[in-house]
């Protein structure tokens, strides 16, 4: 179960304000479990951790070993947003630091595009997959974002010309809408293998459909334990108390934000694994809260290594922040500090310990350390890095989000700011339809 402690907290916090925020989050709470709030026709990700089938995860295993049986090593999974970023954060955080150079492979590689428009990125992609025997899943809940339709074209291409079109279209596979979207009309004409994106599963919530399961198992990841996660903790969170970590957490950044002025909330990890899923709590907690002008910033920071970097303004420069520790209890590896005769380094005195252990002191020596510095700290924490553990998260902070906005005040579930730059990059590259808007823009250049 994920615990959120907020004893770093306290020298910031006058608890009979602090109540007030409590009851917010248990008002927000019921809001959320009775689905009464703003955008509540986008509350399926609630129940995914207990519709999913055996059925559905064998369809995503029978895709999987009908590539290895065609010898594909490597996948591009297509896709933006939340149609990447979950399977993103758990692939990284469940494989070998050294995978790639220990030429591990024990299922296809999996990497990503259509996350970005850099032609570099897709002519290195280009230069990769000629090397490789490929295939593709291409993700858009929507069917019509530009990036990765433009991916998706130029993989497509490759793939028919490589393979020929039948053979490509055996190795591709669309998930998207149920009836709508340019990719929905593709894959039906195409006829590739598909999945659905459920009506009413935002992309940021949407690592529990195929969009983060097919590419996770795919890559030879265990998704049946990370389901058995998230159900594990939606059992917990469902309970209304003052013990819920999602009540906790979602009143303490809302006072924290409120009552102490704090605009930005940084998510620190203590393990390089760990740094796609700040990837995706940003992109859950900055789309889902930052709207009406109002919200706390999502940042994140990778220690020890930005206590190197960031540490500095984070002690010592304007205190606009708090921050929100992942903490893993346990390391799954052990390496321990011999002694040495020389002791030129003058680290004997660690003789036999741990380095999980120097890790650990050096996160506890942080909170205190930031905390006289004017930085309150909440710990979210984890028993280890697995896929139990990361399916837990997934859901805690999902859930917690929910209980968050709804406390700040906004929707969750929509993102009209996302829209902007879309119609300006279309006016500017001259799409059809908008002519005026070309025009207008033109002239502000
Ligand atoms: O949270 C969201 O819904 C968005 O950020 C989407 O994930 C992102 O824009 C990708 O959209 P789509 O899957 O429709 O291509």
């Amino acid at each position: 179960m994920v615990k959120v402690d907020v004893k770093g907290c306290s020298n910031f916090v006058d608890q009979a304000k602090y109540s007030e925020y409590v009851q917010k989050a248990f008002d927000a709470f019921d809001v959320l479990k009775n689905e009464t709030g703003a955008g509540n026709d986008f509350l399926g990700w609630k129940k995914l951790p207990r519709q999913i089938t055996e059925r559905e995860l064998s369809d995503y295993e029978a895709i999987r070993d009908k590539w290895i049986r065609k010898g594909v090593d490597l996948v591009v999974a297509i896709g933006i947003g939340g149609s990447y970023l979950g399977a993103k954060c758990v692939m990284e955080a469940l494989s070998h630091n050294f995978a790639k150079q220990l030429k591990r492979k024990d299922a296809p590689e999996v990497v990503f595009a259509g996350n970005n428009l850099s032609e570099e990125y897709l002519a290195e992609l280009m230069d990769l997959m000629q090397e490789r025997n490929c295939a593709c899943i291409v993700i858009s809940k929507s069917g019509t974002t530009t990036e990765p339709a433009v991916a998706f074209r130029i993989v497509k291409q490759y793939l028919e010309s490589h393979y020929g079109k039948a053979e490509a279209a055996d190795r591709i596979v669309a998930i998207t809408d149920a009836k709508k979207g340019a990719l929905k009309t593709l894959a039906t004409q195409e006829n590739y293998e598909s999945f659905v994106v459920p009506d009413n599963v935002g992309g940021r919530f949407s690592v529990l459909t195929p969009v983060g399961l097919l590419p996770i198992c795919v890559a030879g990841f265990d998704i049946k334990a990370l389901v058995a996660g998230a159900l594990d903790a939606a059992k917990g969170l469902e309970i209304k108390s003052e013990k819920n970590p999602a009540i906790i957490y979602a009143s303490m950044r809302n006072y924290l934000h409120t009552e102490c002025g704090k605009a930005i909330e940084i998510l620190l990890n203590y393990n390089p694994k760990l740094t796609y899923v700040a990837e995706w709590w940003k992109q859950l907690y900055g789309e889902s809260e930052g709207k009406d002008g109002k919200g706390i910033f999502p940042a994140s920071v990778n220690n020890t290594a930005d206590l190197h970097s960031m540490g500095q303004f984070i002690q010592e420069g304007s205190r606009v922040m708090f921050e929100t520790v992942l903490h893993v209890e346990n390391a799954q590896r052990s390496v321990v500090i011999e002694s040495d005769p020389q002791n030129l380094d003058q680290l004997n005195f660690l003789a036999g310990k741990h380095v999980e252990h120097c890790n650990h002191m050096a996160e506890l020596g942080t909170v205190i350390a930031h905390q006289d510095g004017g930085v309150p700290q909440l710990q979210v924490s984890v028993e280890k890095v697995d896929a139990f553990n990361l399916g837990s998260l997934f859901y805690f902070f999902e859930f917690a989000c929910g209980v968050s906005a709804y406390t700040l005040g906004v929707n969750p579930f929509n993102q009209p700011g996302v829209e902007a730059y879309k119609k300006n990059m279309f006016a500017l590259l001259e799409k059809p339809g908008y002519e005026e808007a070309t025009k207008a823009i033109k002239a502000r250049l």
